[in-house]
C-alpha cells in the first residue's frame, strides 16, 4: 500500500475538514495505538505548513513518555504539570502557547520551537496522553488551528478500543 499526501484546498476550515477525512481513512479499521499515532503524526507533519515537531506523549500511569513523532529527537519523560505538555495533561485543557519563551516551565526539546499547541487525549475518563505540535514561528496556531487539530485528536481517540 502506498499513501499520497493530498494537497489541502479551499478555506482553512475546509482544509481541516479534508485533513480529518484523510485521518479517518488512514486509521480506518486499525485500533493499534502505536500504529495510529505514528501514521497520524506523519500525516499532520507532512500536511500542515510551518511545523518542526508533531507527535504523541503517552501517559504511563505516572508521567508522560514520548511516543511516535515526526521531527528531531525529543525529551523522553515529562512529569504531569511540567512544561506545556505536562500542563495540558494535568489540566486536561488544550494549551495554545503563542510564545514558548513566555510560558513558565516550557521544556525546550527542539531549540527551534517558538510556539506550541498541545491537546490532551482523554478516552472516557482516562488520560491517554497528549498530541503536541511545535512551530518555529511565534503565534503559529490560532483558534481555528486549535479546533481543527482537536478534531484530528478525536479521530485518534475514536480508534482506541
Ligand atoms: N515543549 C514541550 C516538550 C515537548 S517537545 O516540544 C517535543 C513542553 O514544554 O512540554
Amino acid at each position: 500500500m502506498s499513501f499520497a499526501i493530498s494537497l489541502l484546498t479551499g478555506t482553512r476550515q475546509e482544509q481541516y475538514d479534508q485533513l480529518a477525512d484523510q485521518a479517518r481513512g488512514l486509521l480506518a479499521g486499525e485500533s493499534d495505538r502505536t500504529a495510529n499515532a505514528a501514521n497520524l503524526a506523519a500525516l499532520v507533519y507532512h500536511s500542515l505548513p510551518d511545523l518542526n515537531w508533531v507527535g504523541f506523549y503517552f501517559h504511563d500511569g505516572h508521567e508522560l513518555v514520548v511516543g511516535p513523532f515526526q521531527g528531531l529527537p525529543a525529551c523522553v519523560r515529562i512529569p504531569l504539570g511540567k512544561g506545556v505538555c505536562g500542563t495540558a495533561a494535568s489540566t486536561r485543557q488544550t494549551q495554545r502557547v503563542a510564545d514558548v519563551e513566555a510560558f513558565p516551565g516550557h521544556i525546550a526539546c527542539d531549540a527551534a520551537s517558538r510556539s506550541e499547541l498541545v491537546i490532551p487525549l482523554v478516552h472516557g475518563d482516562t488520560l491517554v496522553g497528549v498530541l503536541d505540535l511545535d512551530s518555529p514561528s511565534v503565534d503559529r496556531f490560532d483558534e481555528l488551528d486549535q479546533r481543527g487539530l482537536e478534531a484530528i485528536a478525536r479521530v485518534f481517540l475514536e480508534t482506541l478500543a
